[in-house]
């Protein structure tokens, strides 16, 4: 198929994009490498260095007869969002709407869409199954839970059809493709860093939760059982599915839990102290992917969570500086 990779730059994106070339697929990469880095885009993608919110580079990418959209472009670290939710708003929701409005004029109808666990904010039960309600914490949530609105506005207005996948915690590398963000925030690649020798310790952000041990239980999915799940979204929509799905290894973890996974896995000594709550932070996140394993027949192979640490050490201890562009 002929696609249109938003955010192929960046760690989930980039990811996806190498896994649609290597299925066949044909990848326009769009984006404006803010958060992600020119280096990543896989070599076989058409690149188009550009903004979603730039409707010139759209029909760009559309004008070239593409078939559906996957839909990475946006900004994703929660603390970052309660800081700067206008930032958040413009890029995340905005940005969709220049899209989707760019996909209805060229008639581009079908879409595979980056979302979130935050959309749930505080689940009252777990694990989460997507009938559950969504009250995002934090405006990064809601900025992805407004764009699963459109999705469904537009699937009713002008017949787009969907698949909106909701990540729970990514992690882990795939060959030469792995997590590097500026400033990093993410857990697993600070914990590792420390492990690394490159950070002295990091800081656990609040041990007086309600979980087993106090710091923020999470569930931790392997990036390439992500990437095999957007290929056989493309194939649902074939199906005539539209709609959302959760994307877990259905098992959970604490902060600590992470920190001996790493001791463990790299054999090395992690120095960490407690801090303050980080505002936005649900307490425990933890989902069930029944549904996407009973629509999709996706299976999980990579998300332990001793493998997602594994290689993404590896990558780290490969390009101790991330990408070079
Ligand atoms: N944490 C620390 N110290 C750190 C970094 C993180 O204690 O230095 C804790 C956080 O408080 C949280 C857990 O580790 O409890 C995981 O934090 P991450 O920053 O790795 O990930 P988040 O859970 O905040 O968010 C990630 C993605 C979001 C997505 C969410 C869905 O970044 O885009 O998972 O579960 F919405």
């Amino acid at each position: 198929m002929k696609l249109c990779v938003t955010g192929g730059a960046g760690y989930i994106g980039s990811i996806v994009a190498q896994a649609l070339i290597e299925g066949g697929h044909e990848v326009t990469v769009l984006d404006n490498v803010s958060t992600g880095h020119a280096a990543a885009v896989p070599d076989g993608c058409r690149f188009i260095r550009s903004d979603i919110r730039d409707a010139d580079a759209l029909a760009k990418a559309f004008g070239a007869g593409v078939e559906a959209v996957l839909h990475f472009a946006a900004f994703s670290v929660v603390s970052d969002s309660v800081n700067r939710p206008l930032v958040y708003f413009d890029n995340n929701i905005g940005g969709t709407i220049h899209l989707l409005e760019s996909m209805e004029r060229f008639g581009v109808k079908r879409i595979v869409f980056s979302s979130s666990a935050a959309v749930y904010g505080e689940p009252e039960k777990l694990p989460i199954v997507e009938t559950d309600f969504c009250k995002p914490s934090n405006p990064y949530g809601f900025s992805k839970l407004v764009v699963e609105q459109m999705l469904r506005a537009s699937r009713d207005a002008w017949g787009l059809e969907f698949v909106s996948l909701r990540y729970f915690n990514a992690g882990g590398s795939v060959a030469d493709h792995g997590e590097h963000h500026e400033p990093e925030t993410h857990l697993i690649p600070i914990v590792l860093d420390v492990a690394a020798g490159y950070r002295e310790k990091f800081t656990i952000f609040g041990d007086d939760y309600d979980t087993p041990d106090g710091t923020c239980l999470r569930d931790y999915i392997h990036v390439y059982d992500l990437a095999v799940a957007h290929i056989l979204a493309l194939s649902a929509m074939d199906h005539g599915f539209s709609g959302v799905l959760n994307l877990g290894s259905d098992r959970a973890f604490t902060v600590l839990d992470v920190v001996k996974a790493v001791e463990r896995v790299t054999g090395k000594k992690v120095r960490y102290e407690i801090g303050a709550r980080r505002p936005g932070d649900p307490p425990a996140l933890l989902a069930s992917s029944k549904e996407a394993e009973r629509v999709l027949g996706w299976k999980k192979t990579r998300s332990s969570l001793e493998e997602i640490i594994r290689s993404a050490y590896e990558w780290r201890l490969r390009h101790p500086k991330g990408y070079p562009s």
